[in-house]
């Protein structure tokens, strides 16, 4: 480390002051400190007085921020003698500090040394363009790019003499240059690519005698993906069984369901399923769960005739169909669109329409004879109203 001294006289200033931007921010720093505790905001200040000051400390500034923050000259002598982010000399427009500690000694910084002498001249000294000045400092944090020198605010590493003295040449004639590794690099990785860790064996598993799992693997995606198509077939299946009523019933006369088809939610369901209130719909009992385990020929065939439709409400407004027990939102939309509008309607519904309806209420098959719309509908077509707005639960 060079004894640091304050540069000779005859380069030092008469005076110096803050400009009024720089004096604002002191008061600024000094201001977040309690009072009493001003002096600790020296150091920012003499960060500020070397940057406005073409990088370097006068003599001057150190009395002028002694003088600001109530400190002893020496004081703040002390300090900026210390720290070496402190120049005390003059600066060039490009301040390179080289880093000459043994791991950049060892990677070349001494022949860097000698391209700083010959480019630029003697440490500490300003070349007479005023472009350029170095100095030698110790290690920078950045040793696994070394050899390397920080310019300014930029850190230039990996480098060589050869681009190290074209590095100040463009620096000195004001061409762009790239901070950073020079070599290629982008940060720290091995140069030319990683030179470990490459056999494939270490991802196979065979060297810690895993086996063969990626065969393993293989085979259990496989069969995974094979369950997952016969299921995806078997849903796709099922819905075109459910779709079927649906086209059949669209015939003007009175039909019947294909036998053999599944009929979850018919009249003929048993009567555990069809005794499910609203609340309890999304619930599977045992027997459910055992009937719907059965073959789907042996549900009997249930008749179904299209009951008589509307294409629109009576009078322009249909009946609260939301009065009936079981019946919301998505249900009585269901119900229009359908055709059905009026609690009459629903009142004069044979057994065989009923079914017609509780196919197609999808998503809902079977709520209207597990709920028994009927019964409801012929209360409510009376004028009677329940006292709640979600109907009266049917009494079994
Ligand atoms: S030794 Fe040079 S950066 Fe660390």
């Amino acid at each position: 480390m060079s004894v640091r001294r304050l540069a000779p006289d005859h380069v030092q200033p008469a005076s110096f002051a803050f400009d009024s931007a720089n004096e604002n921010w002191a008061d600024q720093q000094i201001a977040k400190y309690p009072q009493g505790r001003q002096a600790s905001a020296v150091i920012p200040l003499l960060w500020k007085a070397q940057e406005q000051h073409d990088g370097w400390v006068p003599r001057a500034a150190i009395e002028a921020v002694a003088r600001k923050l109530g400190m002893a000259p020496m004081r703040v002598m002390e300090i900026a003698t210390f720290y070496t982010m402190f120049n005390l000399q003059p600066v060039g427009e490009h301040f390179v500090q080289l880093c000459g500690t043994t791991p950049c000694a060892l990677r070349g910084a001494e022949a860097l040394k000698k391209v700083c002498e010959d480019v630029i001249g003697p440490q500490s000294t300003v070349t007479a363009d005023g472009k350029l000045s170095w100095l030698e400092v110790e290690c920078l944090g950045a040793c696994c790019n070394a050899p390397m020198a920080q310019i300014n605010f930029d850190y230039y590493e990996d480098l060589t003499p050869e681009n190290f003295k074209a590095l100040l040449e463009d620096l000195r004639h004001g061409r762009p240059t790239k901070p950073g590794p020079q070599n290629g690099r982008t940060g720290s990785e091995p140069f030319g690519g990683g030179e470990t860790l490459k056999d494939p064996a270490l991802y196979d598993g065979s060297v810690i005698g895993a086996g063969d799992w990626q065969k393993r693997i293989a085979e259990q995606r496989k069969a995974a993906a094979e369950a997952a198509a016969a299921k995806a077939a078997a849903a796709e299946e099922a819905k075109k069984a459910e779709a079927t009523p649906a086209a059949v019933g669209s015939k003007p006369a009175t039909e019947t369901a294909a036998a053999g088809r599944p009929k979850p939610s018919t009249p003929a369901q048993p009567s555990g399923a069809a005794q499910d209130t609203p609340a309890a719909a999304g619930k599977v009992t045992k027997a459910a769960v055992t009937e719907s385990a059965k073959p789907a020929a042996a549900a009997p065939a249930v008749a179904e005739s299209k009951p008589e439709l509307l294409t629109a409400a009576r009078g322009g407004k249909g009946d609260d169909l939301g009065l009936i027990w079981g019946v919301g939102p998505k249900l009585a939309t269901m119900l229009n669109e359908m055709g059905v509008w009026h609690f009459d309607q629903i009142a004069n519904w044979k057994a065989e329409e009923l079914a017609w309806v509780d196919a197609r209420l999808t998503g809902f098959k079977g709520r209207a004879t597990r709920d028994d719309w009927i019964s409801q509908a012929k209360k409510l077509a009376t004028g009677w109203r329940p006292e709640s707005a979600v109907g009266e639960k049917p009494v079994k």
